[in-house]
């Protein structure tokens, strides 16, 4: 077997992230596949020595595809105006999409079958609401009790069977918040963040640069008089749970050889990936199975990792992903999520996984010079874990 190439990250930008909101997302007159554009644009225009025909090949994740967004790679790619001869596949893996789609280029890469790709994740939670057109296999029933699927049941669950108390849930979303928009302030997004026109909440049209859901002064005592969402005696409220969001974000990756040749710059490269497979009643932990396999696989322990990004679907799920792997016990947490996360800067489901990688790789290169290994990794609705490793080229 021929020896397998190194697939570098070459750039990747998103939108901001914004509330699927009809009244007051900022994104609320836009459509997905126009968010797509935006970001394809944006990579397309930041990286003028790759030409769009180039490119072999687009992964595009999306975890509900359906009504605008059926298809959405296709149609996605060739709303704005580009080259019919790249091929297009929509990658469906629920919230982990956006990271498939990434591990998809990158293993192509290292194989050798084309040069360039991009892998990007979309979600428009406005115009396809989660669940959408969804019919969920009524044979599922005799495994599962299909009360228990839907992710905020899970999140009860979760809380319920590990024990993970609510105070420290709210801790974790104070903490993201905080990181969050500390790293806004000091201009941390930016270079991550492409520009898109949208409309402020009286209407106006807007320049949105900024993710919409971080919370200019979180409180942990508004947080606990918060009500359940899920259930009356539960425990998760609409500060714990990732937030209905929409947005958009692309990744450029090469093999070394070509973006040498290109003259493209590059900071990581893939350093494999693993997906497992959990109970999808406690759909959290798959994240953590996910990285536990990595790294095993990898011959390395959490110590050996800088940094990692591990997806705050809720607060629950974190901390029984940090927990489990022996990272953290509470937030804020000392290597992971160290610019916020989901519940802070929300959640568009087949995009976050793609974000995650861009938001790591950003913050090895700007917080942390002298970090060499990151690991960013998802949970997925129905028990879909993703984990992917990225090392300092
Ligand atoms: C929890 C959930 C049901 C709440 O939805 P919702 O009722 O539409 O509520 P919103 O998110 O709009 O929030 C309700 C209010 O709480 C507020 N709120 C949210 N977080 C808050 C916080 N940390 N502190 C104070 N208020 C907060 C919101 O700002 C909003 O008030 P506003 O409209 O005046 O701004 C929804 O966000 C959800 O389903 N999340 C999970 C999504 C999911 O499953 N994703 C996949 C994960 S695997």
């Amino acid at each position: 077997m021929t020896e397998l190439r190194e697939a570098v990250l070459v750039d990747g930008v998103r939108t901001a992230n914004a509330r699927a909101h009809p009244a007051k997302g900022w994104f609320r007159g836009l459509r997905p596949d126009e968010l797509l554009s935006a970001v394809y644009s944006g990579l397309f225009e930041r990286n003028p020595q790759v030409q769009p025909d180039q490119v072999e090949a687009v992964f595009c994740g999306t975890a509900n595809q359906t009504g605008m967004q059926n298809d959405i790679a296709r149609f996605g790619w060739l709303a704005s105006g580009l080259p019919v001869n790249v091929a297009t596949n929509g990658i469906n893996q629920q919230c982990p999409s956006g990271m498939a789609a990434v591990e998809h280029a990158c293993r192509a890469i290292m194989c050798g079958e084309g040069d360039v790709y991009i892998a990007s994740g979309v979600e428009d939670m406005q115009n396809v609401p989660m669940g959408m057109g969804m019919d969920f296999a009524p044979r599922l029933a005799d495994y599962w009790n299909p009360a228990d699927l839907p992710m905020g049941a899970n999140s009860e669950k979760m809380s319920e069977v590990l024990g993970i108390a609510r105070a420290d849930q709210e801790a974790v979303a104070y903490h993201s918040h905080l990181r969050a928009k500390a790293a806004r302030d000091a201009g941390k997004f930016d270079s991550e963040i492409v520009p898109v026109k949208g409309l402020d909440e009286e209407g106006n049209e807007m320049v949105v640069d900024k993710d919409q859901w971080i919370r200019e002064e979180p409180s942990l005592e508004q947080m606990a008089g918060m009500k359940p969402a899920f259930k009356p005696d539960g425990v998760v409220t609409a500060a714990t749970a990732s937030p209905l969001t929409t947005g958009a974000c692309a990744t450029l990756f090469m093999c070394r050889e070509k973006a040498d040749e290109l003259g493209c710059s590059y900071y990581v490269r893939y350093g494999g990936g693993v997906m497992s497979g959990y109970d999808p009643t406690m759909m959290g932990l798959s994240a953590a199975r996910a990285c536990a396999r990595l790294l095993e696989r990898k011959g390395l322990t959490v110590d050996d990792i800088d940094v990692f990004e591990a997806h705050e679907a809720f607060g629950v799920v974190t901390l029984a992903i940090l927990r489990d792997l022996g990272i953290d016990e509470n937030a804020p947490f000392e290597k992971a999520n160290l610019w916020g996360g989901a519940l802070a800067l929300g959640h568009p489901l087949g995009e976050s996984g793609c974000r995650l990688v861009i938001t790591l790789a950003n913050v090895m290169k700007i917080d942390l010079p002298d970090a060499r290994r990151g690991i960013a990794m998802m949970c997925g609705g129905f028990g879909n874990g993703n984990a992917s490793l990225w090392e300092k080229v």
